[in-house]
């Protein structure tokens, strides 16, 4: 059995500090659709830092972000050939160096890209790409992003403005942030969405609570709220009369938003690698480091010291 346990990932050690510990794990099984990555980086999000590790069970290896090259391709005969540069989603085993991951869920890579940028692409760059879809065309239209300093937030700004929005970057700092949400379009950016100019078509809200409630009532007539994220963990609450449809606006929605229950998403990750391959989108890295340093960035994210991702150099 011992001779199972040869890959090395990060492993789920509520001794240890933050909550993982390098290890060893045995290596992946993949199924005839899955392909077998060999990893070279990958990036936490604070959805997985700051709830799955607290409650997984010890040994568990987490991550959903990982980029490297196909050491086997898929038995399916699906998904790019060995030795071909991808990133890849899935809902674990990213944290490790190889991974199995579902071919639908994998995206081709420019050779030569730099992977550690790559690797913030599959949940924060996906995420931000098909929640701006969801709200629908966008150009010429005013959106706002709460929570834009984030992994998904700085994507979502970026592509907002190229799609051509007026864009509303709401963050919790605008004088320490407000120049790097610019820096990234912005054409505004507000300490609060009760202080953005409406009427607004769209919202993509990472924070919940109060902020969407808020962000709610600036939505003009036909406008659509895309809720991905609860980062802020308080309850939201709608006042009596904020669901009125006066004004004409009898026409709002409220959408909630699961990345992974979205198909296609291997062309979005290809298209998103290539734009951050050639330097027309920024990866929003925040902080790099080897693996064996998870344990700063998980606390830095956990604390919102660190704004935006957390890249983890593997092997
Ligand atoms: N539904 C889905 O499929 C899906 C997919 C991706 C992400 N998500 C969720 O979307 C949210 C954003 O993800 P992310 O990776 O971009 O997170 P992140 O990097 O931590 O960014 C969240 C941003 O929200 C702001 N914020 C405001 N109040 C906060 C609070 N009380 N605690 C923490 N941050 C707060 C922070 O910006 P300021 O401090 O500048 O205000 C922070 O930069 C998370 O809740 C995540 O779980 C959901």
């Amino acid at each position: 059995m011992e001779g199972d346990f040869v890959m090395r990932a990060l492993l789920v050690d509520p001794a240890a500090p933050a909550g993982l510990r390098l290890g060893s794990a045995p290596d992946p099984e993949p199924a005839p659709h899955q392909a077998l990555v060999r990893v070279t980086a990958t990036s936490l999000n604070y959805g997985e830092v700051a709830s799955l590790v607290p409650g997984a069970a010890p040994g568990t290896v987490l991550g959903w972000d990982a980029a490297g090259h196909v050491e086997r391709a898929a038995a399916d005969g699906s998904g790019p050939a060995a030795g071909t540069p991808v990133v890849t989603l899935g809902e674990a085993g990213g944290w490790a160096e190889l991974r199995a991951v579902d071919t639908q869920f994998m995206g081709v890579v420019p050779e030569g890209a730099d992977l550690g940028a790559i690797s913030t692409i599959p949940v924060a760059g996906a995420s931000a790409l098909r929640a701006l879809h969801r709200v629908g065309p966008l150009l010429g239209r005013r959106v706002l992003i709460t929570g834009a300093t984030g992994g998904v937030g700085r994507y979502a700004v970026q592509l907002a403005r190229r799609a051509g929005a007026y864009v509303v970057a709401a963050t919790g700092d605008p004088g320490a942030r407000g120049e790097l949400l610019r820096g990234l379009g912005a054409h505004a950016v507000v300490g609060d969405p009760a202080e953005a100019d409406g009427p607004l078509d769209g919202v993509v809200d990472l924070v919940g609570g109060r902020q969407l409630v808020a962000a709610y009532e600036k939505l003009g007539a036909g406008g659509v709220l895309v809720s991905v994220g609860h980062s802020g963990g308080d309850d939201e609450h709608f006042p009596h009369g904020v669901l009125y449809g006066d004004q004409g606006r009898h026409d709002r929605a409220v959408v909630s938003f699961y990345l992974l229950g979205c198909g296609g998403l291997g062309r979005d990750l290809a298209w998103l690698a290539g734009e951050v391959a050639a330097g027309r989108l920024d990866a929003g890295e925040a902080w790099r480091g080897s693996w064996g340093d998870a344990g700063v960035a998980v606390e830095a994210l956990r604390g919102r010291r660190l704004h935006g991702k957390a890249v983890l150099e593997v092997g």
